[in-house]
């Protein structure tokens, strides 16, 4: 991982997964270490974002780091013309690592093509998110004990949520039987149902929720999300496809576990929040040891 940009979950392999998680599990017994002190690390967020980037700037300041960068790209040189590539070539002057958000697809394997600083991709359009599927999985290892042979279910947005598809190519690795819960117009695109039947997995698709989680060990719920969608008429057709609700969690395994990358919008009915089944608020806590983690091994601090 030394130096290396983390662009798409497929960058790292399973076993740099697991030292990910490893090391994110000992910032979570001591999460304050001076291990970034005297560096500066970039966050340019051009698309609006709450947990990536605090969580980014949180593990920042618990390393003894500081943070440049921008949370709106309207306060930048952007709105002269700046081109992406110049911007980018501009900022690996200034810093140690970047992390990037975007809105193009493709954007974040551009940036590490020019960057001179490894980039670290906190989101690029409806492709990849590899640091929130890094903290997926550990908040699966937390929750279930193990990473292997679980029965995951993907509800929602499974078309343009780069979420799903990070964490679809990382569960790959551990023998993860998938069910996609979604309607006709987002469907888990065909390019990663291909990748699990070559891989020999498992996976079912439905567009019924209710009375479908028996066998579930984690429901990850997805937002319908309205910044992705061409057609406002459909974006209003499935924005309510699904809520899971309270009651419907009835009859699951106790030790199932509700998680989403968060915002959510309606999907998950405010009565979920109090069952213990729920953990997308403990997920988003993860998310600051997973990015100290990454920070630390790119940069060769661990
Ligand atoms: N999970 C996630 O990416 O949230 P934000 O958009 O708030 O960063």
């Amino acid at each position: 991982m030394l130096n290396r940009s983390l662009v798409s979950i497929t960058d790292f392999n399973r076993e740099e997964y697991l030292k990910v998680l490893s090391v994110a599990a000992d910032f979570e017994l001591n999460s304050y270490q001076n291990l970034l002190q005297g560096k500066v690390i970039a966050t340019l967020f051009f698309e609006p974002s709450t947990r990536t980037r605090l969580s980014f700037e949180s593990a920042i300041n618990r390393l003894g780091g500081k943070v440049i960068g921008f949370s709106d790209s309207q306060t930048t040189s952007v709105t002269k013309g700046e081109t992406l590539n110049d911007t980018i070539r501009v900022i690996s002057n200034y810093a140690e690592l970047i992390v990037m958000r975007h809105t193009l697809e493709g954007s974040a394997r551009y940036a590490s093509e020019i960057s001179r600083v490894p980039i670290v991709n906190a989101g690029d359009g409806a492709n990849q998110h590899p640091t929130q599927t890094l903290l997926d999985l550990y908040s699966i290892q937390k929750t279930q004990g193990t990473l292997e042979n679980l029965k995951i279910f993907m509800v929602g947005d499974l078309k343009y949520g780069r979420t799903v598809h990070s964490l679809l190519m990382a569960l790959s690795e551990f023998n993860t039987t998938f069910y996609f819960i979604a309607p006709d117009e987002l469907k888990m695109p065909v390019e990663y149902k291909l990748h699990l039947e070559k891989k020999g997995l498992k996976y079912y698709e439905s567009k019924e929720l209710e009375g479908s989680l028996g066998e579930a060990d984690i429901i990850y719920m997805t937002r319908v999300q309205k910044e992705r969608f061409s057609d406002p008429i459909e974006y209003e057709r499935t924005k309510n496809a699904y809520v899971l609700k309270d009651s419907m969690l009835c009859g699951t395994k106790d030790t199932l576990r509700v998680l989403h990358p968060l915002p959510r919008v309606n999907e998950i009915h405010p009565d979920v929040d109090a069952n213990p089944k729920a953990y997308y608020f403990q997920q988003t806590e993860n998310g600051v040891y997973i990015r100290q983690a990454i920070i630390s091994l790119i940069l060769g601090l661990k």
